[in-house]
């Protein structure tokens, strides 16, 4: 593991269309704006970070599962596949790592379908409603739990 320990920051489909794609529920700072202010976070926070995007659910399992051994957690916007997708689920377990997700609207005030999402299971807490601030504060708690981890090993 690098030096400093990294946290790999994720998001799922049609992130890469946040400031266009409903700025009303998601807010006007693009998804470029949101990864500078994380990397100043994680900066401030002693963490390496390694910041994607993908459309695609098989090339962010690989992701997943490459984060194995190899970050020290994983903050994910899973976006859509969140709610559908016991794959991504699955490739998060096999991280054997902390994980955080991260919503930037409240899913629990939205359709019905947006109150579920497989990948919670997977995630030792989540934060959502907050827009991209949520980002910013699963960064904190990812150091926090990264730091909990090693004091306890
Ligand atoms: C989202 C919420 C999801 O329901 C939706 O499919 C998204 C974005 C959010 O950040 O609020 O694409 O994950």
């Amino acid at each position: 593991m690098a030096k400093h320990p990294t946290v790999l920051v994720l998001n799922g489909p049609n992130l890469n269309m946040l400031g266009q794609r409903q700025p009303e529920i998601y807010g006007r700072e693009s998804l470029d704006d949101i990864a500078k202010a994380c990397a100043a976070k994680a900066k401030g926070l002693g963490l390496g970070l390694d910041f994607r995007q993908s459309n695609h659910e098989g090339e962010l399992i690989t992701w997943t599962q490459d984060a194995r051994g190899r970050h020290a957690g994983i903050v994910i916007n899973p976006a859509g596949y969140g709610h559908s997708s016991i794959a991504l689920l699955d490739a998060l377990l096999v991280s054997e790592l902390p994980v955080v997700e991260v919503h930037l609207s409240n899913i629990h005030r939205r359709e019905p379908f947006r109150h579920h999402t497989y990948t919670s299971q997977a995630a030792t807490g989540i934060i959502c409603g907050l827009g991209s601030q949520g980002y910013l504060l699963a960064l904190e708690a990812m150091a926090n739990l990264i730091k909990t981890k090693k004091a306890r090993a």
